[in-house]
This record gives structure tokens, C-alpha cells and sequence, in this order.
């Protein structure tokens, strides 16, 4: 299975390249879920340790609901919106909450393939910090992060939506960014199989 996950409070623009992406691995007969904080209950990580003295996250809320959602994957898809020149806030939660799921299973993330998608209102307007923190979650929990390559999607996906649905439709190049970066993930699922 491969997640998918939404880093918008919204059902609009970053939903939409990441439900695209998800089209395009499940046209290649991989199963996905999509799971969004969109709705959900997520709080902050509040570095109370009790991940590292008992098994689990003391907060009981909707990231409860992720974890074994996390260790089921075979690859992750994250997608934000970028939110103040990086990651939204809601994702940058999630990644945090990680820490409990790593500390009763280090191995949960261990090489697994994860690529990145970050959707501005601005041309440049933080993508490309936004696809580095994502990467550097996947690297730093043992992932392996990869990107679509130079010649468009260097870091991952970048999308540019004007703040609408009508822009991010009309953003074939950040698209164009989107399918060469789901991709190169298939190849390597595909190369590992
Ligand atoms: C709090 C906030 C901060 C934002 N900061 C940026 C920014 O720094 N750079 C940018 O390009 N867009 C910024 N935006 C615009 C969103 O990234 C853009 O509208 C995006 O398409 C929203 O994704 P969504 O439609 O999935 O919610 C910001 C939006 C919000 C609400």
C-alpha cells in the first residue's frame, strides 16, 4: 500500500495534485490510501517523552488513526501547501507525531521510498523548503526520498496554484513535475519488486 498524504485543512489545491498522483500509481496497480488533516484532530507533539518510557503517543486524537497506517506503507506521497515559505503547520504536526511511532518501532519508516509535493500560491514562494523539510523527514526516520530528477522535478514535485483551482489546472508545468516525480517512484517500487 502506498499513502498519501495531505498536509491542506482545505479539499482544493494540494488535494488535488496528490489524488493525481495517487490515479496515476494506482493506473500501475499499486493500492493507495489517502489520508488529510483535513477535519482531523491533530495535536502538537509536546516533548512529554512518554514515547520513550511507555509504547505510543499519549495524545489521543486522529494521528492515532495514522500510525499503523504509517508502518502498513511501502511508500509515502507527502503533499503540502506551502504555508509562510515551507511545510503548513498541520503537516509539520504529523511529522513530529512520528516520533512516537519511531521510538516503539525504529524500523517503521526504514527504507521506504517517499517523494514530495508542494503546492504555492507564488510561483516561488517556499517550494522548494517545503519538498527539503519533507525530505529530510524521510531521511532522517531512514527513508529513502527520492525526486523526479533534474530537468523539472528536482527536489520533487513543485506546483504553483495562484490560489485557485483554476490556476493549479492551468499549472501543466508544475504537473508535468508532479508525473515525473510519481514516476521516478514507480520505477523504483517496480526496480525493487
Ligand atoms: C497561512 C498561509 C500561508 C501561506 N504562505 C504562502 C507562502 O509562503 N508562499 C506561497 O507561495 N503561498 C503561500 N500560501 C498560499 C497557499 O500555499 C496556496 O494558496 C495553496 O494553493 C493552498 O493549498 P490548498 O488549496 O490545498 O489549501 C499561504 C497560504 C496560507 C493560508
Amino acid at each position: 500500500m502506498i499513502l498519501g498524504l495531505c498536509g491542506s485543512p482545505r479539499a482544493m489545491t494540494t488535494e488535488y495534485v496528490l489524488r493525481a498522483a495517487l490515479d496515476m500509481l494506482q493506473e500501475k496497480g499499486f493500492e493507495t490510501v489517502f489520508w488529510g488533516v483535513s477535519g482531523k484532530k491533530i495535536g502538537f507533539c509536546t516533548h512529554c517523552d512518554h514515547c520513550l518510557k511507555e509504547a505510543g503517543c499519549i495524545i489521543d486524537d486522529d494521528v492515532q488513526g495514522l500510525y499503523p497506517l504509517l508502518q502498513e506503507a511501502e511508500a509515502l506521497v507527502f503533499a503540502t501547501p506551502v504555508y509562510t515559505g515551507g511545510v503548513s503547520a498541520q503537516i509539520k504536526a504529523v511529522m513530529d507525531r512520528t516520533r512516537a511511532l519511531l521510538a516503539k518501532d525504529r524500523d517503521a519508516l526504514r527504507g521506504k521510498p517517499g517523494i514530495a509535493i508542494a503546492v504555492g500560491g507564488d510561483r516561488v514562494g517556499g517550494q522548494e523548503l517545503a519538498l527539503q523539510q519533507i525530505q529530510t523527514f524521510l531521511t532522517l526516520n531512514g527513508a529513502i526520498p527520492l525526486s523526479g530528477g533534474f530537468f523539472g522535478a528536482n527536489l520533487g514535485a513543485s506546483l504553483w496554484s495562484k490560489d485557485s483551482m483554476e490556476g493549479i489546472r492551468e499549472d501543466e508545468e508544475g504537473m508535468r513535475s508532479m508525473r515525473k516525480t510519481v514516476n521516478r517512484l514507480i520505477e523504483y517500487m517496480e526496480e525493487r519488486a
